[in-house]
C-alpha cells in the first residue's frame, strides 16, 4: 500500500489507485471535469491537475497512478491559475442563463466558485444538438464542455454506444451515432450519460425540482437488485439516481430510474373496499379487517382450513411473505401458501435443490467478470436484466466468450461466438446433445468428476443416444453447432451460465435447469468463480418470497420440513399442519372442482398473469371469497375481487428484498402511502390477529419479523438489519462475523459430498403445431415494461412502448400477406385475441413472439393448459396458433 505525502500529510492509499483517487479517499478535494469512477482515466479537463516533486509539470491526478513516495501539493498558486485558465476557455461561449437556472450542476459551481464569467451567448447553428422529444431525456448540447463523458458512459457502461463524437476542431460536436432525434439513435434510455453530464447539457426532463431528501433503496422492478437513490420533495419522488453499489456499481436501467409515476397513478386504490351486489363499496380498515377475518374464519370452520389458499407475492418484502406462510401454517393452520414462483422459477429451484442441495443462483454477479465463456439459456439479460445485461457486453467486450440458446435472436446474439437458435420446447434435446458431446470427445473434468461426482458410468451409456447427429433436425440447431457450443463451453472455463423462463416455463422445466447442471457437474464448472448455474429471477424479490416459506413444501430459508419443522414449531409455539399443502396451480384446480373456498393474493394479479386465462377464470369464478391486497383495482380483483386491501407501494414501507444472487437488500420508505393505503406486513399482521388468537403476530415493525426469520433460518441468522446497513453479504450468512457465500459449494455441496448426475430423457409437449394452427408463440418480457404492466403501464414507459406486438419473420409475413402495424387476430386451441404486428428479423420462420404486458391484449388468452411436470409450472414458451387478417 503506497505512503504519500499530500500537502505535508502523511497518506497510505490503496494499491491500483489513482492519484485522484487517493485524494478523495484521504479527503482532499480537487476540482475536476471529465473524470468519472465509473469509466477509465480520460486526463482530457485538466481541473484536477496538481504539482508531484520530481514532475517538470503538473499532472492529470485522474490519469496518474498513486506511487510510493509520492509527496503531492494540490492547491498551490500555480495550480489554481492553472484550472482558472481552463474554466475560462471552457466558460468563453457558454450559457449564463444555464449556470443561473442551475447553480448546482458540477460545472456550474466550478465556474462561480473561481468567479469565472461566462460568455453569455448561446451557441447556435446546426453544429449542436438539441432533442426534445425523447419522454425522459432531454438534450442541449449548446452546454457541452467536451468532457465525452456521455460518449465513455454509454460505450464503457452500457455498451450501447448511442453517442459519437463528430468533426474535428471547433467544429467538433457530440450528437447520436444514427439517427436524428434521440428516439431513433438506439438509445435504451438507461439514463447514464444524463447521470454523468457535469453542465446539464444531458438532463432528466421530469427532474425540475430539487430533492429535499434523498433516501438509499432497491429497484422493486427485476431480480438484479441494483440499489438506487431516490429524490423527494413535498411526499413525492422527483427523480431516481443510481447509488454505486456491488450489484449494480453506480448503473440503472429504464425502469429502475424512470418508471416510478405508478405511485401516484390516478387510479391508485387508496381506501378498503368490500364488494356488495356486484359494486365496490368503500369502507373503514376495521370493517374491511372484520368481514375479511369473518369470512375467513367461517370457511375454515365450514370447509377446513385446506380450503383456503394463500399466496405471498414477489413485489412484496421478504418480511411480509415471511408472515403471509406464517399466518398460513400458524393462524389458519394450512400449508397452502405458494408464490407467484410457481410460476417462473420454482423450476429452477426444485433442479438446484434436488441435485446441489440449495435452491438458489450458485454465483453472485461479480463472477461475471471472471469468466472466461458465458452461457445463455432461455434469457434476455438486454431487455429483462438490463443491468446484467450490460456487465455481459461488457464481459464480451474485454474477451469473454458467449454462447446464445434461444429461439429468437435477441441482442446479445449479435455479440455471441455461437447462437443456437433451438425451436421452443427442445431444451432437454439440445442440453443433452451438449452433455453426449462433452462425454463422447473426453472434454469432461475427470478430476472434478471423480473427486465430487456420482453415476458417470451410467449416464455416459444414456447419454450416447442424445448425440447431436440423431437430436439435430428435431431441436432446429445443426449438429456441427451443437458441437462447437459443447467444446467451447467445456474448454474455455470458467465457464458461468445464466437461464431465464425460456429454460424453465416448459412441460421439462425443472428437468430442463437439471440438463444445465450435468453439463457444469461434467466440465466442473461449480463451486469456484466465474462458473455456476444462475437462474435471473424475474421480479424484485421472488427468489425473496419463495425463500421466505411461500412454498407449500418448504419452511423460511427453502427448508424441508425435516430439517426445519423443529426449530420453527419451536419459535411459532405450536405444531405444523400434518396435510401436505397446495401449490398455486393446485389451488386453481382446486377452486375449480369446489375444494378451494378462499384464495388470497398480494402484490399479485392471478388472472391476467396465469396461462390459460379461460381456464383460470372458471376457477377464480367459483370462490367464495377472493381477497386482493394491491395498489390498483388489477384484473383479478375487478372481475373476482371480494375484498380489496390497499397497500404501500415499495417507497412508501421498510423491509428487505432478496435478489438474485443471494443478497438480502434493504429497501427503506422514503414517501408517506397515500390515503388509508397501508404496508402489506401491517395488512397481514392485523388479519393474523383477527383470524387466529393473535399469538405470534405481534411484530412492531418489519425488523422485527426479520429477526423472527433470522430466529427460524440458520443461513440468514448473520444479516441482521445492523449490518444490512453497512454491507449485503450473500447468504448462507450464519453468524454476524461470517463474511457470506458469494460461491456455493466450493468444497461440499449443500447437506451431501457428491452430486449425481440426471439421466433425463427428452418428452414432447402435447402443445404440437398441426394444419390448423401451424405456427409455434413464444411469449416474454421487453425492456420498457413490466409483467403485467401493473407498474410499468402507469408510466410514461407506454410512451416508449404503448402496447404488446406480435413479432412474426418477413417470410411468414410476406407467405400470408401480412404488413408491419397492422392488426391480427391471433388464434389457439384455448382462444383468441388482437395484436399489433411488427415484421422482424428476430424471429425464425414458423415461430412467433409477444410480450404479456398489456390487459387489454390478454395474451394469456392463447396460452396453454401445459405445465411442468415436477413443479407445474405452466408451459408460456410454447404455444400452437395461427394467424388471421382481421
Ligand atoms: Fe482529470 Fe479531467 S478530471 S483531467
Amino acid at each position: 500500500m503506497p505512503r504519500l505525502t499530500i500537502d505535508g500529510r502523511e497518506v497510505v492509499c490503496a494499491d491500483g489507485q489513482t492519484l485522484l483517487a487517493a485524494l478523495e479517499a484521504a479527503g482532499v478535494g480537487v476540482p475536476h471535469l471529465c473524470h468519472d469512477a465509473r469509466l477509465q482515466s480520460y486526463g482530457s479537463c485538466r481541473l484536477c491537475v496538481v504539482e508531484v516533486e520530481g514532475h517538470a509539470r503538473p499532472v492529470a491526478s485522474c490519469a496518474e497512478p498513486a506511487v510510493e513516495g509520492m509527496v503531492v501539493h494540490t492547491h498551490t498558486p500555480a495550480l489554481e491559475r492553472l484550472r482558472r485558465t481552463n474554466l475560462q476557455l471552457l466558460a468563453v461561449d457558454y450559457p449564463a442563463a444555464a449556470v443561473e437556472a442551475e447553480p448546482q450542476l458540477p460545472l456550474h459551481r466550478l465556474l462561480t466558485g473561481y468567479g469565472i464569467e461566462v460568455g453569455g451567448s448561446v451557441p447556435t447553428g446546426a453544429t449542436r444538438f438539441v432533442d426534445d422529444t425523447h419522454p425522459y431525456l432531454g438534450v442541449d448540447m449548446t452546454r457541452c464542455i467536451h468532457c465525452d463523458r456521455c460518449v465513455r458512459i454509454c460505450d464503457e457502461v452500457q455498451g450501447q454506444s448511442v453517442w459519437q463524437i463528430w468533426g474535428r476542431g471547433p467544429q467538433t460536436r457530440i450528437a447520436p451515432r444514427v439517427g436524428q432525434t434521440l428516439i431513433e439513435s438506439g438509445c435504451v434510455a438507461c439514463g447514464a450519460c444524463v447521470d454523468t453530464c457535469p453542465s446539464g447539457a444531458l438532463h432528466d426532463k421530469r427532474s425540475v425540482e430539487n430533492a429535499e431528501r434523498w433516501t438509499r433503496t432497491t429497484c422493486v422492478y427485476c431480480g438484479v437488485g441494483c440499489q438506487m437513490d431516490v429524490g423527494t420533495r413535498d411526499n413525492r419522488i422527483v427523480q431516481i439516481r443510481p447509488a454505486d453499489a456491488p450489484v449494480n456499481r453506480g448503473h440503472l436501467c429504464v425502469k429502475g430510474r424512470y418508471a416510478w409515476e405508478f405511485v401516484t397513478a390516478p387510479d391508485r386504490v387508496t381506501t378498503p373496499m368490500i364488494r356488495r351486489e356486484g359494486e365496490w363499496q368503500p369502507v373503514s380498515w376495521d370493517e374491511a379487517l372484520d368481514f375479511t377475518a369473518a369470512q375467513l374464519r367461517a370457511i375454515r370452520d365450514r370447509a377446513g382450513p385446506d380450503a383456503i389458499g394463500l399466496l405471498g407475492s414477489a413485489r412484496a418484502t421478504n418480511e411480509e411473505n415471511y408472515l403471509m406462510q406464517k399466518l398460513a401454517r400458524v393462524a389458519l393452520g394450512t400449508h397452502n401458501v405458494d408464490t407467484c414462483a410457481r410460476v417462473c422459477h420454482t423450476p429452477s429451484a426444485k433442479a438446484l435443490k434436488d441435485m446441489l442441495g440449495t435452491g438458489a443462483a450458485t454465483n453472485h454477479f461479480d463472477d461475471i467478470e471472471q469468466a472466461a465463456t458465458i452461457l445463455l439459456c432461455g434469457c434476455n439479460p438486454t431487455e429483462c436484466h438490463p443491468v446484467v445485461g450490460a456487465r455481459i457486453k461488457q464481459a464480451v467486450r474485454r474477451g469473454a466468450r458467449l454462447i446464445v440458446i434461444d429461439p429468437r435472436r435477441i441482442e446479445l446474439a449479435d455479440y455471441a461466438e455461437l447462437h443456437l437458435a433451438l425451436t421452443p420446447g427442445t431444451n432437454v434435446l439440445l442440453l443433452n446433445a451438449l452433455a453426449a458431446t462433452i462425454v463422447e470427445e473426453g472434454l469432461v473434468d475427470a478430476a472434478y468428476l471423480s473427486a465430487r461426482v456420482d453415476d458417470f458410468d451410467a449416464f455416459s451409456a444414456f447419454i450416447r443416444d442424445y448425440a447431436p447427429e440423431r437430436v439435430a433436425q428435431r431441436c432446429g440447431v445443426g449438429a456441427g453447432q451443437i458441437r462447437a457450443a459443447a467444446r467451447l463451453y467445456a474448454s474455455h472455463g470458467p465457464a458461468m451460465c445464466f437461464h431465464g423462463l425460456g429454460t424453465t416455463e416448459h412441460l421439462q422445466g425443472a428437468e430442463g435447469v437439471m440438463c444445465l447442471i450435468n453439463l457444469a457437474l461434467l466440465t466442473g464448472n461449480l463451486g469456484r468463480p466465474g462458473a455456476g448455474i444462475n437462474p435471473l429471477r424475474g421480479q424484485n424479490n421472488v427468489q425473496g418470497g419463495a425463500h421466505m416459506g411461500c412454498d407449500p413444501a418448504t419452511l423460511p430459508g427453502g427448508q424441508s420440513f425435516q430439517q426445519g419443522a423443529p426449530r420453527c414449531e419451536a419459535v411459532w409455539g405450536r405444531p405444523l399442519p400434518a396435510r401436505r399443502g397446495l401449490n398455486l396451480m393446485e389451488m386453481i384446480d382446486a377452486a375449480a372442482d369446489g375444494r378451494l373456498h378462499a384464495l388470497w393474493a398480494f402484490g399479485y394479479d392471478i388472472y391476467l398473469t396465469l396461462a390459460n386465462a379461460q381456464a383460470t377464470a372458471a376457477a377464480l369464478d367459483k370462490l367464495d371469497l377472493l381477497i386482493v391486497q394491491d395498489l390498483y383495482l388489477n384484473e383479478t380483483a375487478k372481475a373476482f375481487g371480494t375484498v380489496f386491501l390497499p397497500a404501500a407501494s415499495w417507497i412508501e414501507r421498510d423491509g428487505t428484498f432478496m435478489n438474485s444472487d443471494r443478497r438480502v437488500q434493504r429497501i427503506r420508505k422514503a414517501l408517506d402511502a397515500p390515503g388509508q393505503a397501508r404496508p402489506d406486513w401491517w395488512i397481514l399482521r392485523e388479519l393474523a390477529r383477527r383470524v387466529g388468537d393473535g399469538t405470534g403476530f405481534d411484530f412492531a415493525s418489519p425488523q422485527a419479523i426479520w429477526d423472527e426469520v433470522r430466529a427460524v433460518w440458520p443461513g440468514g441468522a448473520g444479516l441482521s438489519y445492523a449490518r444490512l446497513e453497512r454491507e449485503n453479504p450473500h447468504w448462507p450468512c450464519p453468524d454476524e462475523q461470517h463474511p457470506g457465500t458469494p460461491v456455493l459449494h466450493i468444497d461440499r455441496f449443500a447437506g451431501f459430498e457428491r452430486a449425481a448426475l440426471r439421466r433425463i430423457d427428452h418428452v414432447p409437449s402435447p402443445e404440437q403445431c398441426d394444419a390448423d394452427f401451424p405456427l409455434l408463440l413464444n411469449t416474454g418480457r421487453t425492456l420498457y415494461h413490466f409483467n403485467a404492466g401493473t407498474m410499468s403501464a402507469r408510466t410514461p414507459q407506454t410512451a416508449l412502448q404503448p402496447t404488446d406486438v406480435l413479432d412474426i419473420g418477413e417470410e411468414d409475413a410476406q407467405r400470408m400477406g401480412l404488413v408491419d402495424g397492422q392488426t391480427v387476430r391471433v388464434i389457439s386451441r384455448h382462444g383468441a385475441v388482437e395484436l399489433p404486428l411488427r415484421v422482424s428479423a428476430t424471429v425464425k420462420p414458423g415461430e412467433l413472439f409477444a410480450s404479456f404486458h398489456d390487459a387489454r391484449r390478454f395474451v394469456n388468452r392463447l396460452t396453454s393448459p401445459v405445465r411442468d411436470r415436477l413443479v407445474g409450472t405452466p408451459e408460456y414458451k410454447r404455444t400452437a396458433v395461427r394467424v388471421e387478417k382481421i
